[in-house]
C-alpha cells in the first residue's frame, strides 16, 4: 500500500474541543478553548487538560487548582473559537460573547450556563511535557442543565451534537453507528433492543447499563469503561 511519512506531530484527532473556566479572587471569570483535553481515570473520575504556561488561564489555574470544563454544542461553536482567539488578558470573554457564569458546587471557579454539561475539576497535579503543562484533575461534580432530561429521567447528551475538533476544524457529533459493546452482542437481542428503541423505551442511560448502586447525586453514565 502507498504510504507517506510525516513528520511526527499531533494527529490524534477528533478531540473535544471545551470551554475551560476559571477565576481568580477579585477578577473576572476568564475561559480558555482546549482541545488537548481527554479523560484520564474513570474511578476516581479525572481528565487532563494541556496548557500553554503563556496563556492567562495557566497562572489563574495553577494558583487556584480549581476550573470547569464545559461542553460545546453548536450554538456554542462560535464562542468556544473566540475564547480560542482572544486572551482574558484584554478583554472580558463572557461579556463579548454573551455568556453566563454561573456559581460551581464544590469550587470557586465558575462554568458557563449556556453549556448543557460543566465539569468542576480539581488539580491533582501538574507535569511539565514541553510547549504544555499537563493538569491532571478529579471531577468533583458534574452539573447537568435539567432541561435536556426528559420526562423518564434520560439525558440526551448524543442528541445535543457536542463539538469536536479535527485538523484545524470543528465538528458536530452526527450519525450512530453502534454502541458500546455491539460487536459481540447476539442478533436476537440487537433486534430487541431496536424494537424497543423504536418504541422510545430503551434505558434510562445512553450506554444502557443503568444506574448500579444508590447514590446521592445522579450520575448520567457515559459509554465506555476504560
Ligand atoms: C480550538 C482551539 C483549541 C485550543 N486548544 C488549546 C489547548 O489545548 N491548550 C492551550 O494552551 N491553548 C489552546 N488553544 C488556544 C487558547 O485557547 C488561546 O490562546 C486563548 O486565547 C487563551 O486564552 P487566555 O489567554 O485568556 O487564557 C486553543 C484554541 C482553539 C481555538
Amino acid at each position: 500500500m502507498n504510504r507517506q511519512n510525516w513528520k511526527p506531530g499531533n494527529m490524534l484527532y477528533p478531540v473535544p474541543a471545551v470551554m475551560v473556566g476559571c477565576s481568580r479572587l477579585n477578577e473576572k471569570p476568564n475561559i480558555i478553548t482546549i482541545a488537548w483535553a481527554g479523560t484520564i481515570c474513570s474511578s476516581p473520575p479525572m481528565l487532563s487538560i494541556s496548557i500553554r504556561p503563556e496563556r492567562y488561564s495557566y497562572d489563574i489555574i495553577k494558583d487556584t487548582g480549581e476550573f470547569t470544563v464545559n461542553l460545546v454544542t453548536p450554538e456554542l461553536t462560535k464562542a468556544a473559537d473566540f475564547c480560542g482567539v482572544r486572551s482574558g488578558r484584554q478583554v472580558d470573554k463572557f461579556e463579548l460573547m454573551n455568556l453566563t457564569p454561573t456559581h460551581s458546587q464544590f469550587i470557586q471557579a465558575p462554568g458557563i450556563a449556556e453549556s448543557p454539561v460543566i465539569l468542576e475539576c480539581k488539580v491533582k497535579q501538574i507535569i511539565r511535557l514541553g510547549s504544555h503543562d499537563l493538569f491532571m484533575a478529579e471531577v468533583v461534580n458534574v452539573s447537568v442543565k435539567a432541561s435536556q432530561i426528559d420526562e423518564q429521567g434520560k439525558f440526551h447528551l448524543n442528541q445535543m451534537g457536542l463539538v469536536a475538533y479535527s485538523h484545524g476544524q470543528y465538528f458536530s457529533l452526527g450519525k450512530k453507528l453502534g454502541k458500546f459493546g455491539y460487536s459481540v452482542q447476539k442478533k436476537e437481542k440487537l433486534r430487541s433492543n431496536r424494537n424497543r428503541e423504536d418504541a422510545g423505551r430503551s434505558s434510562k442511560h445512553e450506554d444502557g447499563q443503568g444506574q448500579k448502586g444508590k447514590t446521592k447525586r445522579p450520575k448520567p453514565k457515559c459509554p465506555g469503561r476504560g
